[in-house]
Protein backbone atom coordinates (compact mmCIF):
# COMPACT_ATOMS: atom_id res chain seq x y z
CA UNK A 1 0.00 0.00 0.00
CA UNK A 2 1.05 3.53 -0.71
CA UNK A 3 1.42 5.76 2.03
CA UNK A 4 -0.35 9.08 1.42
CA UNK A 5 1.85 12.06 1.48
CA UNK A 6 0.86 16.07 2.30
CA UNK A 7 3.10 18.48 0.97
CA UNK A 8 2.79 22.60 1.76
CA UNK A 9 4.20 24.37 -1.50
CA UNK A 10 4.40 28.10 0.69
CA UNK A 11 6.35 29.21 -2.94
CA UNK A 12 6.98 33.19 -2.04
CA UNK A 13 5.20 33.84 1.09
CA UNK A 14 5.84 35.02 4.74
CA UNK A 15 8.39 36.20 6.64
CA UNK A 16 11.15 34.37 8.76
CA UNK A 17 8.51 34.96 12.47
CA UNK A 18 5.76 33.80 10.53
CA UNK A 19 7.06 30.59 9.11
CA UNK A 20 8.46 29.88 12.55
CA UNK A 21 4.95 29.82 14.25
CA UNK A 22 3.03 28.16 11.18
CA UNK A 23 5.55 25.48 11.60
CA UNK A 24 4.98 25.07 15.24
CA UNK A 25 0.93 24.73 14.64
CA UNK A 26 1.21 22.82 12.14
CA UNK A 27 3.66 20.57 14.08
CA UNK A 28 1.69 20.15 17.24
CA UNK A 29 -1.37 19.72 15.09
CA UNK A 30 -0.28 16.97 12.38
CA UNK A 31 1.64 15.17 15.40
CA UNK A 32 -0.86 12.17 15.98
CA UNK A 33 -1.26 11.51 12.60
CA UNK A 34 0.68 8.50 11.86
CA UNK A 35 -0.42 6.95 8.25
CA UNK A 36 0.59 10.32 6.66
CA UNK A 37 3.75 11.96 6.18
CA UNK A 38 3.74 15.24 6.02
CA UNK A 39 6.49 17.74 4.41
CA UNK A 40 6.42 21.53 4.23
CA UNK A 41 8.28 23.50 1.38
CA UNK A 42 9.26 26.81 2.14
CA UNK A 43 11.50 29.38 0.85
CA UNK A 44 15.56 28.14 0.43
CA UNK A 45 16.01 31.12 3.35
CA UNK A 46 13.83 29.09 5.88
CA UNK A 47 14.91 25.51 5.07
CA UNK A 48 17.21 25.90 8.18
CA UNK A 49 13.75 25.61 9.92
CA UNK A 50 13.85 21.89 9.25
CA UNK A 51 15.81 21.04 11.88
CA UNK A 52 14.03 22.55 14.54
CA UNK A 53 10.60 20.87 14.10
CA UNK A 54 10.29 17.20 15.00
CA UNK A 55 7.70 14.71 12.32
CA UNK A 56 7.99 16.82 9.45
CA UNK A 57 9.79 16.43 6.90
CA UNK A 58 11.35 19.57 4.66
CA UNK A 59 11.57 19.96 0.48
CA UNK A 60 12.80 22.59 -1.44
CA UNK A 61 11.02 24.12 -4.52
CA UNK A 62 13.06 24.19 -6.93
CA UNK A 63 16.97 23.30 -7.41
CA UNK A 64 19.51 24.13 -10.12
CA UNK A 65 19.81 22.16 -13.50
CA UNK A 66 23.60 21.74 -13.03
CA UNK A 67 25.43 19.90 -9.92
CA UNK A 68 28.06 23.12 -9.57
CA UNK A 69 29.59 26.06 -10.95
CA UNK A 70 29.34 29.79 -12.09
CA UNK A 71 25.67 29.67 -11.71
CA UNK A 72 25.01 33.21 -9.96
CA UNK A 73 21.81 32.95 -8.25
CA UNK A 74 21.50 29.20 -8.37
CA UNK A 75 20.90 26.73 -5.45
CA UNK A 76 22.08 23.21 -5.95
CA UNK A 77 20.80 19.21 -5.14
CA UNK A 78 24.09 18.86 -2.98
CA UNK A 79 22.99 22.10 -1.18
CA UNK A 80 19.76 21.36 -0.44
CA UNK A 81 20.67 17.64 0.89
CA UNK A 82 23.35 19.70 3.13
CA UNK A 83 20.64 21.58 4.51
CA UNK A 84 18.46 18.15 5.37
CA UNK A 85 15.94 18.50 1.97
CA UNK A 86 14.14 14.75 1.63
CA UNK A 87 12.30 16.17 -1.43
CA UNK A 88 12.29 18.61 -4.10
CA UNK A 89 9.51 20.22 -6.34
CA UNK A 90 10.62 20.03 -10.32
CA UNK A 91 9.01 21.58 -12.68
CA UNK A 92 6.16 23.35 -10.85
CA UNK A 93 3.90 25.54 -13.82
CA UNK A 94 4.81 28.69 -12.00
CA UNK A 95 8.47 27.50 -12.59
CA UNK A 96 7.21 26.19 -16.38
CA UNK A 97 5.74 29.30 -17.05
CA UNK A 98 6.92 31.84 -15.25
CA UNK A 99 10.69 31.33 -15.77
CA UNK A 100 10.13 29.40 -18.88
CA UNK A 101 11.98 26.04 -17.42
CA UNK A 102 11.52 23.44 -20.67
CA UNK A 103 10.57 20.00 -20.46
CA UNK A 104 14.23 19.11 -21.10
CA UNK A 105 15.37 21.51 -18.08
CA UNK A 106 12.97 19.98 -15.82
CA UNK A 107 14.67 16.29 -16.57
CA UNK A 108 18.10 18.10 -15.95
CA UNK A 109 16.92 19.04 -12.55
CA UNK A 110 15.09 15.76 -11.57
CA UNK A 111 18.09 13.94 -12.50
CA UNK A 112 20.18 16.38 -10.12
CA UNK A 113 18.42 16.08 -7.26
CA UNK A 114 18.28 12.01 -7.36
CA UNK A 115 21.98 12.09 -7.84
CA UNK A 116 22.00 13.32 -4.48
CA UNK A 117 19.54 11.22 -2.73
CA UNK A 118 16.36 13.72 -3.09
CA UNK A 119 13.14 12.53 -3.65
CA UNK A 120 11.64 14.88 -6.61
CA UNK A 121 8.28 15.44 -6.71
CA UNK A 122 7.64 15.72 -10.06
CA UNK A 123 4.95 18.22 -11.33
CA UNK A 124 2.59 17.77 -14.48
CA UNK A 125 -0.65 19.90 -15.90
CA UNK A 126 -2.14 20.96 -18.57
CA UNK A 127 -3.53 24.55 -18.93
CA UNK A 128 -6.77 25.27 -19.76
CA UNK A 129 -6.90 25.51 -23.58
CA UNK A 130 -5.19 22.31 -24.17
CA UNK A 131 -7.68 20.64 -21.63
CA UNK A 132 -10.28 22.55 -24.23
CA UNK A 133 -8.52 21.12 -26.87
CA UNK A 134 -8.00 17.66 -25.42
CA UNK A 135 -4.78 17.64 -25.03
CA UNK A 136 -4.28 17.04 -21.99
CA UNK A 137 -3.11 13.18 -21.89
CA UNK A 138 -0.54 14.39 -24.37
CA UNK A 139 1.18 17.00 -22.87
CA UNK A 140 0.85 14.98 -18.95
CA UNK A 141 2.51 11.98 -21.53
CA UNK A 142 5.56 14.21 -22.94
CA UNK A 143 6.31 15.95 -19.55
CA UNK A 144 6.79 12.67 -17.96
CA UNK A 145 8.34 11.30 -21.51
CA UNK A 146 10.82 14.06 -20.95
CA UNK A 147 11.77 12.86 -17.46
CA UNK A 148 12.05 8.78 -18.37
CA UNK A 149 14.22 9.71 -21.51
CA UNK A 150 17.22 11.45 -19.70
CA UNK A 151 16.40 9.33 -15.92
CA UNK A 152 15.27 6.30 -17.47
CA UNK A 153 12.00 4.61 -16.10
CA UNK A 154 13.42 2.90 -13.07
CA UNK A 155 14.12 6.61 -11.53
CA UNK A 156 10.61 6.69 -10.98
CA UNK A 157 10.42 4.10 -8.17
CA UNK A 158 12.43 7.14 -6.33
CA UNK A 159 9.73 10.25 -7.45
CA UNK A 160 6.47 11.90 -6.63
CA UNK A 161 4.46 13.05 -9.19
CA UNK A 162 2.30 15.77 -8.85
CA UNK A 163 -0.87 16.49 -10.81
CA UNK A 164 -1.57 19.99 -11.04
CA UNK A 165 -4.14 21.07 -13.19
CA UNK A 166 -2.98 24.65 -14.05
CA UNK A 167 -6.68 25.73 -14.37
CA UNK A 168 -7.04 24.45 -10.69
CA UNK A 169 -3.78 26.41 -9.34
CA UNK A 170 -5.19 29.24 -7.00
CA UNK A 171 -8.12 29.57 -8.51
CA UNK A 172 -9.87 28.56 -6.08
CA UNK A 173 -11.81 25.74 -8.83
CA UNK A 174 -10.40 22.38 -7.51
CA UNK A 175 -10.47 19.48 -10.31
CA UNK A 176 -14.05 17.70 -9.92
CA UNK A 177 -12.54 14.37 -8.06
CA UNK A 178 -13.69 12.23 -11.24
CA UNK A 179 -11.53 14.25 -13.25
CA UNK A 180 -8.61 14.70 -10.96
CA UNK A 181 -8.43 10.89 -10.42
CA UNK A 182 -8.97 10.63 -14.12
CA UNK A 183 -5.46 11.96 -15.06
CA UNK A 184 -3.32 10.25 -12.42
CA UNK A 185 -5.36 7.00 -13.42
CA UNK A 186 -3.61 7.86 -16.80
CA UNK A 187 0.09 8.44 -15.68
CA UNK A 188 -0.17 4.94 -13.45
CA UNK A 189 -1.00 3.16 -16.64
CA UNK A 190 1.77 4.80 -18.71
CA UNK A 191 4.19 4.22 -16.13
CA UNK A 192 2.85 0.42 -15.70
CA UNK A 193 3.79 0.54 -19.75
CA UNK A 194 7.33 1.04 -18.50
CA UNK A 195 7.05 -0.61 -15.34
CA UNK A 196 4.20 -2.53 -13.91
CA UNK A 197 5.82 -2.76 -10.52
CA UNK A 198 7.42 0.81 -10.73
CA UNK A 199 3.74 1.90 -11.56
CA UNK A 200 1.75 0.47 -8.31
CA UNK A 201 4.24 1.83 -5.75
CA UNK A 202 4.36 5.62 -7.07
CA UNK A 203 2.61 7.95 -5.11
CA UNK A 204 0.71 10.56 -7.53
CA UNK A 205 -0.47 14.01 -5.55
CA UNK A 206 -3.04 16.08 -6.72
CA UNK A 207 -2.54 19.88 -6.42
CA UNK A 208 -5.17 22.94 -7.29
CA UNK A 209 -7.31 24.66 -4.68
CA UNK A 210 -7.50 21.92 -1.87
CA UNK A 211 -9.21 22.47 1.15
CA UNK A 212 -9.70 20.69 3.95
CA UNK A 213 -13.51 20.89 2.95
CA UNK A 214 -12.72 19.50 -0.36
CA UNK A 215 -9.96 17.28 0.78
CA UNK A 216 -11.85 13.92 1.32
CA UNK A 217 -13.26 13.05 -1.55
CA UNK A 218 -10.31 13.77 -3.46
CA UNK A 219 -8.15 11.42 -1.46
CA UNK A 220 -10.66 9.01 -1.36
CA UNK A 221 -9.97 8.40 -5.21
CA UNK A 222 -8.12 5.42 -5.93
CA UNK A 223 -4.99 6.93 -7.69
CA UNK A 224 -4.57 10.23 -5.58
CA UNK A 225 -2.18 9.53 -2.83
CA UNK A 226 -2.51 12.82 -1.23
CA UNK A 227 -2.06 16.40 -2.36
CA UNK A 228 0.15 19.22 -2.64
CA UNK A 229 -0.92 22.01 -1.40
CA UNK A 230 -0.69 25.86 -1.82
CA UNK A 231 -2.43 28.71 -0.58
CA UNK A 232 -3.84 26.24 1.84
CA UNK A 233 -0.78 25.20 3.56
CA UNK A 234 -0.04 29.11 4.64
CA UNK A 235 -3.03 28.65 6.96
CA UNK A 236 -2.22 25.73 9.86
CA UNK A 237 -5.80 25.10 10.35
CA UNK A 238 -6.55 24.17 6.82
CA UNK A 239 -3.54 22.74 6.59
CA UNK A 240 -3.94 20.20 9.22
CA UNK A 241 -7.25 19.51 8.56
CA UNK A 242 -5.83 18.55 4.80
CA UNK A 243 -3.37 16.18 6.49
CA UNK A 244 -5.69 14.69 8.81
CA UNK A 245 -8.42 14.26 5.47
CA UNK A 246 -5.42 12.03 4.15
CA UNK A 247 -4.89 9.99 7.16
CA UNK A 248 -8.46 9.02 7.38
CA UNK A 249 -8.52 8.17 3.43
CA UNK A 250 -5.18 5.72 4.53
CA UNK A 251 -6.57 4.11 7.35
CA UNK A 252 -10.30 3.20 5.47
CA UNK A 253 -7.71 1.94 3.05
CA UNK A 254 -8.65 4.52 0.25
P1 LIG B 1 -3.22 26.20 -4.61
O1 LIG B 1 -3.43 25.12 -3.57
O2 LIG B 1 -3.08 27.57 -4.01
O3 LIG B 1 -4.21 26.12 -5.72
O4 LIG B 1 -1.78 25.91 -5.27
C1 LIG B 1 -1.47 24.64 -5.72
C2 LIG B 1 -0.04 24.58 -6.03
O5 LIG B 1 0.44 25.22 -6.96
C3 LIG B 1 0.82 23.73 -5.18
O6 LIG B 1 2.06 23.54 -5.73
Amino acid sequence: MRRPLVMGNWKMNGRLEGAKVLLAEVAAGVSGLNATEVVVCPPFPFLHLGGVQGGIAFGAQNVAAEAEGAYTGEVSAAMLKDVGCKYVIIGHSERRTLFGESNAVVARKFAQAQAQGLIPVLCVGETAEERDRALTEEVIGGQIQAVVAVAGAAALADAVIAYEPVWAIGSGRAAAPADAQAVPHFIRALVARLSAEVAAGMRILYGGSVKAQNAPELFAQPDIDGGLIGGAALNAQEFVGICRAADTAARKGS
